[in-house]
């Protein structure tokens, strides 16, 4: 094993806390392909997939429902299931800072197991579908401590378990409890503090809030930012809610029938997001920040995965295609700040479908070329997020 230099060690895992994330990479996903082999036909739910998430940083993930962010974020880890299949491509982890880096696409289910929960560890959306019902609390974070941390006691990892529960909001003697027990905010809490059992480096989190009202949102949310902060692992975040991305995240992928349409920093798609879909998820999600307004939706439905257009995916709802997008697929091109799949958009001229003018009906009935909708509910959820 290669030798750490002194600056590299004090970046391996490690009780203190959390300082500035470093830019060392944790996860290269490149060219990654996943399947769900169907009777109809094989479903590509994440199409050639390259990202890099380096140590301690958040990595957003948005799209509108069906567009491949649960694949993903579950082919991160190699959690999925059949029917879907990595059909190409690798997830490299760098598991250890100085040493090479595992292939997770091409590990054996067992040889796997050394990495899940250690090295990463995973938050769903409903936490009753990842506790055991008929265990209490205790047993089951002692069980996972246990078996892959063999040197921890029972006795020790019942301590841990407490002060995970603490770190949570949680106080210790709840976990006597079974998780029916529990309110929904603090089963999803106990969910995040198990993930963290055993100091994984990556948490991937699926719309880990989505399931409890939005007061609770916003406390988990604090929580979840607090925990990384303190402890320093990284984290792949997935959510429809682009504004909520916005707040949290180092950097953001938009997905889009199966593909990544944008890549980029979180200012970045603050600032100026370039696909004109990116545009249209900023219209239906506004950050926090900005002003109440109406908002916009994005007219029209996400594509059918097994009989997607020719040419760009979003083409059918896209107010400013021109010809080629029709037929022509737009390559995922590197741009200052990030990359975009957009005809528009080139590294020559990389804000190419920011000032585009739409040449269909929607730009004439709202902003940015998305049809205004009567949208005082979202608005609504959006005010009392800020609020909560
Ligand atoms: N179990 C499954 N069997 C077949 N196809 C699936 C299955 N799960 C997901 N898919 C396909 O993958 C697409 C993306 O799903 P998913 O990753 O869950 O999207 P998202 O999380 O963005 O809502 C779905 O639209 C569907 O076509
Ligand atoms: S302008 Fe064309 S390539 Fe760009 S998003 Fe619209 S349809 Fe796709
Ligand atoms: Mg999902």
């Amino acid at each position: 094993m290669t030798t750490m230099t002194e600056a590299e060690s004090t970046e391996s895992r490690s009780e203190t806390p959390h300082e500035a994330p470093t830019r060392r990479p944790l996860l290269e996903v490149r060219g990654l392909c996943v399947d769900y082999i169907t009777e109809r036909g094989n479903v590509r739910a994440c199409d050639d997939i390259t990202l890099t998430l380096h140590r301690g940083e958040i990595l957003g993930i948005a799209g509108e429902s069906a567009s491949g962010k649960s694949t993903l974020l579950a082919a991160l880890g190699r959690l999925q299931r059949p029917p879907a299949v990595t059909s190409a491509g690798s997830v490299l982890l760098h598991h250890e800072i100085g040493s090479a880096a595992v292939d997770l696409a091409q590990l054996s289910e067992n040889e796997l197991a050394a990495y899940r929960w250690v090295d990463i560890s995973i938050v769903m959306q409903s936490a009753m579908a990842c506790l055991n019902p008929v265990m209490r609390l205790g047993s089951q974070f002692t069980d996972v401590i246990r078996e892959h941390m063999p040197a921890v006691g029972k006795g020790e990892a019942r301590e841990r378990a407490a002060e995970l529960l603490q770190m949570v909001g949680i106080p210790s003697h709840r976990l006597d409890a079974y998780p029916h027990e529990l309110s929904g905010g603090m089963q999803q809490r106990a969910l995040i503090a198990l993930s963290l059992a055993c100091e994984p480096q990556l948490v991937l989190m699926d719309e880990p809030t989505t399931a409890v009202d939005v007061v609770m949102q916003r406390q988990i949310l604090t929580q979840i930012l607090r925990l990384q902060e303190r402890l320093g692992f990284a984290i792949a975040f997935v959510t429809h809610d682009l504004s909520l991305l916005l707040e949290i995240s180092d950097q953001i992928a938009i997905m889009y029938g199966g593909k990544i349409v944008e890549i980029g920093t979180a200012e970045q798609l603050y600032r100026a997001p370039r696909h004109p879909y990116t545009q249209g998820l900023r219209q239906a999600f506004p950050p926090l920040s900005e002003p109440v307004r109406r908002l916009s939706g994005i007219p029209g439905s996400p594509p059918d995965l097994l009989n997607l257009p020719r040419g760009c995916a979003f083409a059918p709802r896209c107010p400013k295609r021109i010809a080629r997008c029709d037929t022509e697929l737009p390559p995922l091109l590197e741009v200052p700040g990030g990359k975009v799949a957009c005809h528009l958009s080139t590294p020559e001229n990389p804000n190419g479908a920011i000032g585009a003018t739409a040449h269909t009906p929607q730009e004439q009935e709202g902003s940015d070329g998305y049809e205004v909708m009567a949208a005082e509910e979202l608005a609504h959820d959006v005010k009392e997020g800020d609020a909560a």
